[in-house]
């Protein structure tokens, strides 16, 4: 068959990269793909957002199936509109994307699930929104409900940080129409895990754990980030927690959507809290992670295209994945300055030097300059390797990092450090 990607992010190089090792593919397209993804795909230059020009493309390219890898198309409403045209489609209609669009929305239909998560409230009138954080003092978490790419969720260590918070989201308009209301959240304690399924209406197939690291500097110290690094599995994901967030989470979820006349084809991503009662959902995401789809896809041995297929097309029952054993490892490179602003159009050396160590480069924020991979984003390189456990596979990635000839390049030297203890005792 032929697929058609839409993103071009290090999620969507995975992604290109499975499908085209998967049998079932003859051809894969992506749009609008970067110069990595262009080694596993031909890329055609429309953006993941023009949904006019999507459209467009679809009706040229004529796929037997798209996978949308971004959530801001599927919130859009690309999902509706491809398959309204008769394409088979994985990623959520609309409604149900608005699971991730909307924070309000989610904890909402959370509430009414009965899935466990943090107690909370949303506000829109600033004094409403501080009477509450006073009464419920810090630490407290303060979000803006709508689409902020990761930066809209302050973790308040004092009142005044939550307040300020506020005022930034309901009065500075720090966040545009997504902090036009805010969701205000009880604190949680535990570790966090990233249990991701691939939903098709009533059919819920749970993928193999992952964790990512979401702050900048070793130690998961500084501000949050898109995510830093991420492997699978996760060893604090026992048999019995994922079952519990399978039952608790994920099926009361999606036949919540279901009740409401939304029905769930794509990947559902739940951040889960593994708190000492239990699992805990922090939020969902209707796509894949990025980066945890990068070690996933290194570890999934089965046919992805067909997986995908079988889920776009509603005959995902009785599909069963399998997985390589051990582990896999992603490290993120980003451009010295992110998440705040850094120099574009720098030369990356050693790329091939870095596959041959033993890993495969994902590239996220890269772009090509007389015929140089040169980085164009925050995130740039997602570098990968799998092995016998998190452990050796660490080992492996940065070692082979030791070959990347990129000054203006910084990563994290810590990635998979809990579950390397965790591996070691
Ligand atoms: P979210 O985008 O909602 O997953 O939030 C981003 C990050 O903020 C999460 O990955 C957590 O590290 C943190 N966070 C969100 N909600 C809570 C909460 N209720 N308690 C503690 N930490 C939270
Ligand atoms: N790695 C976190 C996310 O994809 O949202």
């Amino acid at each position: 068959m032929k697929v058609l990607v839409i993103g071009g992010g290090g999620r969507e190089h995975a992604l290109c990269w499975k499908l085209k090792r998967s049998d079932s593919v003859r051809e894969v397209v992506c749009a609008p793909g970067n110069p990595g993804i262009a080694a596993d795909a031909r890329c055609v230059p429309v953006g993941a957002e023009d949904i006019e020009g999507l459209m467009a493309l679809a009706s040229d390219e004529k796929p037997d199936l798209v996978v949308v890898g971004p959530e801001a198309p599927l919130v859009a409403g690309l999902g509706n509109r491809l398959r309204e045209a008769g394409f088979a489609v994985f990623g959520p209609d609309k409604a149900a994307a608005n699971l991730e669009g909307s924070k309000s929305f989610s904890k909402r239909l959370m509430y009414e699930a009965g899935v466990p998560t943090a107690r909370f409230e949303v506000h829109v009138d600033v004094d409403e929104a501080i009477e509450t954080i006073r009464s419920w003092g810090a630490p407290i978490v303060i979000k803006a409900s709508g689409l902020a790419a990761g930066k809209g969720v302050i973790v308040a260590q004092t009142e005044k940080e939550a307040i300020d918070a506020v005022r930034d989201m309901l009065a500075g308009n720090a966040f545009g129409e997504a902090g036009s209301q805010v969701v205000i959240e009880e604190f949680l304690r535990g570790e966090e895990a990233s249990c991701l399924f691939i939903v098709s209406g009533d059919t819920i197939l749970p993928l193999a754990s992952s964790q990512d690291h979401k702050a900048l500097l070793d130690g998961d110290l500084g501000p949050n980030t898109g995510g830093m690094g991420a492997y699978s599995p996760a060893p604090c994901v026992t048999e019995a927690i994922a079952d519990a967030v399978l039952k608790t989470i994920a099926r009361p979820t999606v036949a919540a959507l279901k009740k409401r006349g939304a029905e769930f084809i794509g990947t559902l991503y739940a951040g889960v809290m593994l708190t000492d009662e239990g699992p805990k959902a922090l939020e969902f995401n209707v796509r894949f992670g990025d980066p945890e789809c990068q070690p996933l896809m290194s570890r999934l041995q089965s046919d992805l295209g067909e997986v995908l297929l079988a889920a776009a097309e509603k005959r995902l029952d009785g599909v069963k994945l399998a997985w390589k054993a051990g582990a896999a490892l992603c490290v993120v490179v980003a451009s010295d300055g992110y998440p705040g602003s850094f120099e574009k159009g720098q030369t990356i050396g050693g790329l091939d030097a870095v596959e041959a160590a033993g890993t495969t480069v994902f590239h996220a924020g890269t772009a090509e300059k007389d015929g140089a991979i040169v980085n164009a984003g925050g995130r740039v390189l997602g570098v990968t390797a799998v092995a016998e456990s998190v452990g050796a596979a660490q080992q492996t990635v940065y070692r082979a990092l030791n070959e990347l000839d990129w000054p203006g390049g910084f990563y994290r030297r810590d990635i998979g450090y809990r579950a390397i203890a965790r591996e070691e005792s």
